[in-house]
């Protein structure tokens, strides 16, 4: 934990150009990140381009989609402009072949492992009448498995909303206040899409994923006269001395970048 005071930490980038910039060189390695916004804010995009990234630069990730299937969300960020051919891409359709998922993670190249709620669903239905807690269980295995089995680097589920809808927490505070430590526990940098409520009252559905999370990403629809930008700030990080101001968010050739009153920040 010492090295958290200093500046030797390993960070992983948002790959969002002015953005990394304002918060020390990107997210500290290992932290629970809450990447909250409403319907359409791009936190899909922004998250499957930090994996994205971090495959071309050699770390392995895994990508849980539950909101739509594996094969939209790939369709989705080839339109979007990622070459999804320069990376190792892995779809997982059956859970139960992890293995041969894990074989498939090349020493030599970064990897993406894509997996989604079907894949888990097949898995569930072979289990025979299990409770629907069984959901969180099935993804914690499979978290297990790679992070034991290839060196895991990053983690995005996609979304924590579509989670809640599956599992059926009794306890809910208890429940995340444990799964929270799991994510901690495994050392894996973790993204937790949020989907946030249209009157922007809260970051996360239970209110308690705020201050169990390391970080909040905020990403925002801005309608200014007939115009609608999309803005993006870090609303906390813990163990980083950051910008906290609203930047614009903008996509162009395949990246992102984040820019301050119509310009790139200066630096
Ligand atoms: N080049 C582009 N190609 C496709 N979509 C784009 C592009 N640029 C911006 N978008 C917008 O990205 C949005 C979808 O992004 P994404 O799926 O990442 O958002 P999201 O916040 O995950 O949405 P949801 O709430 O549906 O999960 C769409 O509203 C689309 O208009
Ligand atoms: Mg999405």
């Amino acid at each position: 934990m010492t090295e958290e005071y200093g500046n030797k930490i390993e960070r992983v980038k948002t790959y969002v150009q002015g953005f990394d910039e304002e918060m020390g060189g990107g997210i500290p390695a290992g932290h629970i990140v809450l990447v909250s916004g409403t319907a359409g804010t791009m936190k899909s995009s922004i998250t499957f381009s930090i994996l994205y990234n971090e495959a071309l630069n050699g770390k392995n990730s895994l990508y849980l989609t539950l909101e739509q299937s594996q094969q939209s969300l790939l369709n989705h960020m080839s339109n979007m402009g990622f070459d999804l051919s320069k990376i190792n891409l892995i779809t997982m359709d059956d859970i139960s072949k992890v293995h041969e998922t894990i074989s498939q993670i090349e020493n030599s190249k970064g990897s993406l492992v894509i997996t989604d709620l079907g894949a888990i669903r097949k898995q569930i239905k072979s289990m025979k009448d299990g409770p629907s807690g069984d959901w969180l269980n099935v993804i914690k295995n499979i978290l297990i498995k790679l992070k034991k089995k290839t060196n895991l680097k990053c983690f995005v589920l996609d979304s924590l909303s579509a989670m809640y809808v599956l599992s059926d927490f009794k306890d809910p505070r208890t429940e995340l206040f444990h799964l929270f430590e799991f994510f901690r526990d495994l050392e894996v940098t973790t993204f937790l899409i949020s989907e946030m409520p249209l009157d922007k009252s809260k970051y996360s559905e239970y209110d308690i994923e705020d201050f169990l999370s390391d970080a909040i990403i905020h990403v925002e629809l801005a309608p200014r006269m007939r115009k609608v930008d999309r803005n993006i700030s870090v609303v906390k990080m813990r163990g980083t001395n950051c910008n906290n101001d609203i930047f614009t968010l903008e996509f162009k050739n395949g990246k992102f970048y984040a820019l301050y009153g119509g310009k790139t920040p200066l630096v």
